[in-house]
């Protein structure tokens, strides 16, 4: 399998992080003036949802990202001549709009200090840490504030100069929480969403924050605020009854001036046909064949993918997997783990740290219960395609999903939705969004190593029976909920709510 690159994710929420190889052909980008296009659906993201990517003769392109939340979106976006508004990933670059494949991409400039305190500060050192239960300590300085504030002012004009009368505009993510205030302010008239992909955190711990009052009125700005679970949609309308003092019934939000908001669950999912279909091609099952060979063709393959991230629970659950070879519940003859991870955030401080600590514990555990020639533990530190990515599922006996914090998890959703039949096994912490939904997986606590320990020797071991009655269940869930469920159920209830105001 060939790398797809160091490449990020672009869609907010987690998946498979695949860049290249994905079987999109690069679109067609049309560079006009685009001085006073408008549109009726507009999506403002940090990220755009296209690459750059350099054709053969040096010239420079892009292409659409294969990320579920561009594609689920894609259909309403080229219906409606829609605007994508975002960041390239690249400093002190200020780009016109371009056409791309019917879509308006609207690029938004950050400066390399900008990218310092707003992406790599206030988003990432930040937010980030601070939502996902503290499990990293959050950094807390007033110039990165400053930053974020004028960063969602700039992403909140051009979506005010894009957006045509009475248009809707759907923002996304803790990196842009300012925004819906802001925008409201400059065009009331126009009906607007909010999604938080990430966990939004108990009053408890948001009220460290200093800015506490300005982000929670920065969303209130919004008609319809969505989170990924009940438990953030109730947080956040408990915080807003006690820090704001606005009156909440039934997750909807009274402000002083009579408008209302509205607050709700919308589990965001996959595109699980695309993945299943993905799956079953020849080529697929041929590769995950391959991949089972090359790692030693053991009884039982774990498989971790994550973007490296200290989130998402990577060094405990190699540390279990650690044990269960050490004191000899596998035999390192039998079981292999294969763990990709994602390049991420490498600026970061808390990333280089975790990378380090990540390296040396493989290292070590290679090196102490690894046989010649064959690691227990094959790290990847990089990210694959789609198609590569559908092999490992495919190939994987137990996928091993163990986030101490998480505000959905795709990859857990992908595992499942890679299966050909009722089978595989499916290790999913209690704290990632998605065990609301996967109840039937072998469910861990990732802070209870012997726990962890015995629900992967179990999904390993378990009967075919057991498994086959798991995995029907968390496919038909799957199935039944996927990523066009999502984006539709959520901009019907921006209609109807925005309307009826
Ligand atoms: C998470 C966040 C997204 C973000 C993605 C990749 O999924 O919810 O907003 O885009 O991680 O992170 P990056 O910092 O590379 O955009």
């Amino acid at each position: 399998m060939s790398p797809a690159g160091r490449s990020r994710s672009t869609e907010p929420t987690e998946t498979t992080n695949g860049r290249s190889h994905n079987g999109k052909k690069s679109g067609s980008t049309t560079r006009r003036p685009q001085k006073g296009h408008t549109a009726s659906f507009v999506v403002v993201a940090n990220r755009l949802p296209v690459d750059r990517v350099t054709n053969p003769d040096g010239s420079a392109d892009w292409r659409s990202s294969p990320g579920g939340l561009v594609t689920a979106l894609e259909p309403v976006l080229r219906a409606q001549g829609g605007a994508w508004i975002g960041w390239t990933g690249a400093a002190e670059e200020d780009l016109d709009p371009f056409d791309h494949d019917g879509i308006e991409i609207v690029p938004v400039a950050l400066s390399a200090q900008e990218i310092r305190d707003y992406y790599e500060g206030f988003s990432n050192a930040t937010l980030w840490p601070l939502y996902h239960d503290v499990v990293a300590h959050p950094e807390f300085h007033r110039e990165w504030w400053d930053a974020y504030r004028r960063v969602n002012r700039r992403f909140a004009e051009r979506a005010a100069e894009v957006a045509e009368p009475g248009a809707i505009v759907w923002v996304h993510d803790y990196q842009l929480q300012l925004v819906p205030e802001i925008l409201r302010e400059l065009r009331p008239d126009l009906k607007i969403g909010y999604f938080l992909h990430i966990p939004f955190p108990p009053t408890e711990l948001f009220q460290q924050l200093p800015w506490r009052r300005e982000i929670v009125e920065g969303l209130l700005g919004a008609d319809l605020v969505g989170f990924q679970t009940t438990g953030g949609a109730q947080n956040f309308a408990r915080l807003v009854r006690q820090r704001a003092h606005h009156p909440t019934q039934r997750g909807s939000i009274e402000l002083p001036d009579g408008r209302r908001v509205l607050t709700r669950a919308y589990p965001i999912s996959i595109q699980t046909r695309e993945f299943f279909e993905l799956a079953s091609q020849p080529e697929t099952a041929a590769r995950a064949e391959q991949v089972r060979h090359d790692v030693g063709d053991p009884k039982y393959l774990f498989l971790g993918v994550d973007r490296l991230d200290y989130t998402k629970g990577i060094y405990q659950r190699l540390r279990a997997f650690g044990e269960l070879i050490s004191d000899g519940s596998l035999d390192p003859e039998d079981a292999a783990f294969v763990q990709v991870a994602n390049p991420s955030r490498e600026r970061v401080e808390e990333y280089k740290k975790l990378r380090d600590d990540i390296e040396r514990l493989v290292g070590r555990l290679n090196g102490e219960i690894g046989v010649l020639g064959r690691p227990v533990i094959n790290y990847m530190h990089t990210s694959y395609g789609r198609e590569d990515m559908a092999a490992l599922y495919r190939a994987a006996d137990v996928m091993v999903v163990t986030p101490l914090r998480d505000g959905m998890n795709l990859v857990a959703k992908e595992y499942i939705a890679c299966r050909q039949a009722d089978d595989g096994a499916l290790v999913l912490s209690e704290f990632a969004g998605a065990a609301r939904e996967l109840r039937q997986a072998y469910m861990i606590n990732p802070y209870d190593i012997n726990q962890m320990k015995a629900r992967m020797l179990e999904a390993a071991t378990d009967s075919p029976r057991n498994k086959a009655r798991r995995m029907r269940i968390l496919r038909r869930q799957v199935f039944d909920h996927d990523i066009d469920r999502w984006a539709t159920n959520f901009l019907d209830d921006l209609n109807d709510f925005a309307r009826s105001r």
